[in-house]
């Protein structure tokens, strides 16, 4: 089976990019944003003057490691890169869109698989990056398990898997195109999908999930991969923690955090009062099931011991809080016109925010630390007060991954 999923992915390398866009872009996402790495496993306290080593363990085209690769250059941190895929095919993308940049002497290329990943690049890693593989595997609890195991006691994985209730549709029309396709070439397949997704009944779950559309906006890697895998399988919230606790990690924080919290929906008080018995990670599982639109579950993950410990936190006076692509200044300035929200999966959410969101917004410019923030606010407050307003603000735009922390020593 693995080397059906090997040759889908030399045919159809995922996603499908062009080295040449790199002229023109970075893609930048979740997770391995070096801002999220620090804020979320490095407590926003990382000396990125100090070598950095990274593994990215089935990095496909290359989006984790071309960003990586650029931020750690944009910060002059001496960065050691190594990427690990099955597919030469994929590899090849991915090296030419590090050369186009000029990063190539970051990078090393490795063919494999990640079950390998010991013998074949066995660190040990500050940071591993997993996206959208593990689910891929025979065994996805193995290949978490054997990256774990090559983690620095102090490092990190940044993890992304398919989410059940999101991909509503998708298991069907993989069904059926198993019965349509059985031993097919690769062309007639695709032809095959298109055909049938042309031909979807009104009341189809597919044709009726609006979330999903990599088969309509993916080119025909992106089509492959989503209806055409020869393995893939989906998580709840509950099954991919029991993924990370099974590698002796613990789940440092959801991408994005806000999502997983039933407040974030709910307005009735009275339910949210029955909620509060819950866990942390029941809570996260209720959210899964409330909202209903979670198509991959994206999260950041450290050793258990530090999984608690290792992501910044917004009561330091030394922490300076900044934008992630925001610009809370210009954002405080528009807040009078509009309640600011923001869009996952189809699902707006209104950010809660206190009255005296514009005056601290407007001075979070990314260089003052909170302790300044709070010494020139206007009107003045007290420590504790401005303390419980502030943290507001964070909950709300941290909440969406919009506000991160970071020490300067
Ligand atoms: C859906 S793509 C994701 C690529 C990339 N991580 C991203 O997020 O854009 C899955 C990738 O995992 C690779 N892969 C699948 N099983 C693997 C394994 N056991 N070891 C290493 N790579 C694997 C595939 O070749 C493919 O490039």
């Amino acid at each position: 089976m693995t080397d059906r999923v090997r040759g889908q992915y030399e045919a159809y390398p995922y996603p499908e990019r062009d080295p040449a866009d790199e002229k023109k872009r970075l893609i930048v996402g979740s997770p391995s944003d070096l801002r999220e790495i620090d804020h979320y496993l490095f407590a926003g306290r990382r000396d990125w003057k100090r070598p950095f080593r990274a593994l990215i363990a089935g990095g496909g085209t290359g989006d984790a490691l071309v960003m990586l690769a650029q931020q750690l250059a944009d910060r002059g941190t001496p960065a050691e890169l190594h990427y690990l895929d099955l597919s030469e095919a994929s590899a090849r993308i991915a090296r030419a869109r590090i050369e186009t940049r000029g990063l190539q002497k970051r990078v090393t290329f490795h063919r494999g698989s990640l079950l390998d990943a010991g013998k074949l690049a066995p660190g040990p890693w500050d940071y591993i990056d997993c996206c959208g593989v593990l689910h891929h595997l025979d065994d996805p609890a193995a290949g978490l398990k054997a990256l774990a195991a090559l983690l620095k006691p102090h490092g990190g994985m940044g993890l992304m898997v398919y989410g059940e209730l999101g991909r509503v549709g998708v298991y069907d029309a993989q069904a059926m195109l198993k019965d349509l396709c059985a031993g097919a070439p690769d062309p007639e397949r695709l032809a095959t999908a298109r055909a049938l997704l042309g031909d979807l009944p009104a009341t189809n779950r597919l044709r009726r999930n609006p979330l999903v559309v990599d088969h309509l906006k993916g080119g025909d890697a992106g089509l492959y991969d989503l209806l055409l895998h020869s393995r893939d399988r989906a998580y709840r919230v509950g099954e991919f923690a029991q993924l990370i606790d099974g590698a002796g990690l613990g789940i440092a924080s959801f991408i994005e955090s806000a999502r997983y919290d039933p407040a974030t929906y709910l307005g009735d008080a009275a339910l949210l009062e029955k909620l509060k018995p819950l866990s942390a990670l029941q809570r996260a599982a209720f959210a899964e099931l409330l909202a209903g639109n979670m198509k991959t579950h994206v999260c950041y993950a450290a050793p258990k011991a530090r999984a608690a410990v290792c992501v910044a936190r917004p009561d330091d006076p030394k922490a300076i809080p900044y934008g992630r692509d925001v610009d809370f200044p210009a954002l405080a300035r528009g807040l009078a016109n509009a309640a600011p929200s923001a869009t996952f999966d189809g699902l707006t959410i209104k950010l809660k925010l206190p009255a005296s969101a514009p005056a601290i917004l407007t001075l979070i410019d990314g260089k003052r630390s909170l302790g300044e923030v709070h010494v020139q606010l206007e009107p003045a407050m007290d420590w504790g007060k401005f303390f419980a307003e502030f943290r507001q603000v964070y909950a709300a735009f941290n909440g969406i991954n919009r506000m991160l922390l970071r020490h300067t020593g």
